[in-house]
Order: C-alpha cells, then sequence, then structure tokens
C-alpha cells in the first residue's frame, strides 16, 4: 500500500531546515507519496529546487490562505486557520488523481512540516482499512494524548484534559485515512467556518467514520511515534535593515 504524505508549508527562514529534515525521514519509508502545498501565491523556487533534489515522489502544489482569512480571525490565535486550506487541496489533487483510474491501495496521512515522525509510525499505518489512530506526544499540555480503549480494545474516547468530549479529539498527526474511504466520501473536507479550536480535525472526521470504525494502531495506543515539535523562530536581529548577509545565498 501507498501513503500519501499531504504537508501544508508557508515560507520562512527555518522553511528549508522544516522540509530537508521530513524529507530525510521520508527517504527511509517504502511507496511514499509525498504531497507538498504551499501556502503561497505560486510555488516558490525554493521548494521546487528541493523536491526534485530529494528522491522522493512527490507533487506539488499550492494555494495561498486569503489574508482576510488570517487578519479576520488573527486575534483569537487557535481559530487563525493553519494550512487547512492547502490540505483541502491535496485532498482535491487525491480525488481528482484517481477519478478515471483504480485508485491504489493505501493512506492519506496529514503530516505538519515541523512534527518529528518515527518510521515505525509509517508501518503502522499503512495497513488502515478505514480510519486509524494513535498516540501523540506533546499536545493539549500534556506529555502526551491518546485514544482511549476500552479493555476489548475498541476506542470508547480521549484521553486528553482539553475537551475530551469533543467527537474526535485527537491532533491531526494522530491519524490516517484509507484512500479508499477518501474516494468515498467526496464531500469530505476540513472546514474554515465555524470550526471551533480543537474541532479542525472533527471537522473532518466525523464526515467519514463514528468513533467506534477506529482503528487503534501502536500497540493498542500504548506507544509514541510521532512528537508534536514546534521549532523556535531564529532571532535574525544582527541581519540590520538592510541584510547583513548576501540574500543570494539560500537558507
Ligand atoms: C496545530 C495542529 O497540530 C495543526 O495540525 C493545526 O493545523 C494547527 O494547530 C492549527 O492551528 O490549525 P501548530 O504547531 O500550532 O499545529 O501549527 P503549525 O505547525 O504552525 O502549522 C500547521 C501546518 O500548517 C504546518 O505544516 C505549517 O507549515 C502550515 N502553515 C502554517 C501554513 O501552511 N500556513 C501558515 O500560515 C501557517
Ligand atoms: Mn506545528
Amino acid at each position: 500500500p501507498t501513503i500519501f504524505v499531504i504537508t501544508p508549508t508557508y515560507t520562512r527562514p527555518v522553511q528549508k531546515a522544516e522540509l530537508t529534515r521530513l524529507a530525510n525521514t521520508f527517504l527511509h519509508v517504502q511507496n511514499l507519496h509525498w504531497v507538498v502545498v504551499e501556502d503561497s501565491p505560486r510555488r516558490t523556487n525554493l521548494v521546487s529546487n528541493l523536491l526534485e533534489k530529494a528522491g522522493l515522489n512527490f507533487t506539488h502544489l499550492n494555494v495561498e490562505t486569503p489574508k482576510s482569512l488570517k487578519l479576520g480571525l488573527s486575534w483569537i490565535p487557535s481559530h487563525t486557520p493553519r494550512g487547512t486550506l492547502q490540505r483541502n487541496l491535496g485532498l482535491h489533487w487525491l480525488r481528482d488523481s484517481f477519478s478515471n483510474t483504480a485508485p491504489p491501495e493505501g493512506v492519506v496521512y496529514f503530516a505538519d512540516d515541523d512534527n518529528t515522525y518515527s518510521l515505525e509510525l509509517f508501518e503502522e499505518m499503512r495497513y488502515t482499512r478505514r480510519v486509524s489512530v494513535w498516540p501523540v506526544a506533546f499536545v493539549g499540555g500534556l506529555r502526551y494524548e491518546s485514544p482511549k480503549l476500552s479493555p476489548a480494545g475498541k476506542v470508547v474516547g480521549w484521553k486528553t484534559v482539553f475537551d475530551p468530549n469533543r467527537p474526535f479529539a485527537i491532533d491531526m498527526a494522530g491519524f490516517a485515512i484509507s484512500i479508499k474511504l477518501i474516494l468515498e466520501k467526496p464531500q469530505a473536507s476540513f472546514k474554515l467556518e465555524g470550526v471551533k479550536g480543537g474541532y479542525q480535525e472533527t471537522s473532518l472526521l466525523k464526515d467519514l467514520v463514528t468513533m467506534d470504525g477506529l482503528e487503534p494502531k501502536a500497540a493498542n495506543c500504548t506507544k509514541v511515534l510521532v512528537w508534536h515539535t514546534r521549532t523556535e523562530r531564529p532571532t535574525l536581529v544582527n541581519e540590520g535593515k538592510r541584510g547583513f548577509t548576501d540574500p543570494r545565498v539560500e537558507v
């Protein structure tokens, strides 16, 4: 089975470092297709060149988050949609690609560009029938959040402190969806409007599954295989007003 990884990304000083780290991880994974979706008005040379050189199967797309959306909601940090339009474009590309041809067996995974992914994670998700789930470290003010399992190994809730009654109280990094299900439910997408903080994942998943259909992975959700890391923004104060270093050097 193929793993389609959809990654939203945007221009900033650490972008090339983040994407380099991700590419190095993905090079160790068999049958992976990387769908990189830039939040920008056009595909940038930096990302194009990086993808050309990486040695991965990839698709390079772009869609800019409208300024009005960023500004309109920016006073509530958790409501600023980050990567939402980009993930939806990735889903659209998948559905479009396999509208006339037999779809490959496989899964879709949403991998933000700054997280840390173990290689084991990809083998866990590869054989998802509908939607698989697992713990994610460093989210919700906890060492890790996890689906809550019954003794029989069914998902019956969420081990989270923040709003555990959400239909799907799970981070973006904590689930994968089969291609088959994505194609069966062509309307399913992330919603931009009326999505409260922490409900973005629910806005997609509720169109696809119910809790009792979830497939727990990572040894019945007892192992942490992905970390919601965040990269510090570098201080570039010594660049001065004009830029001290050679602007032709790509960083
Ligand atoms: C958390 C969740 O883990 C994300 O999956 C969710 O998209 C995000 O919150 C959210 O606020 O909606 P967090 O670390 O706060 O993640 O978000 P970022 O890592 O800054 O952004 C998530 C993804 O969107 C990244 O791949 C990033 O490159 C991309 N992004 C971010 C854009 O494409 N455009 C932006 O303006 C900002
Ligand atoms: Mn992040």
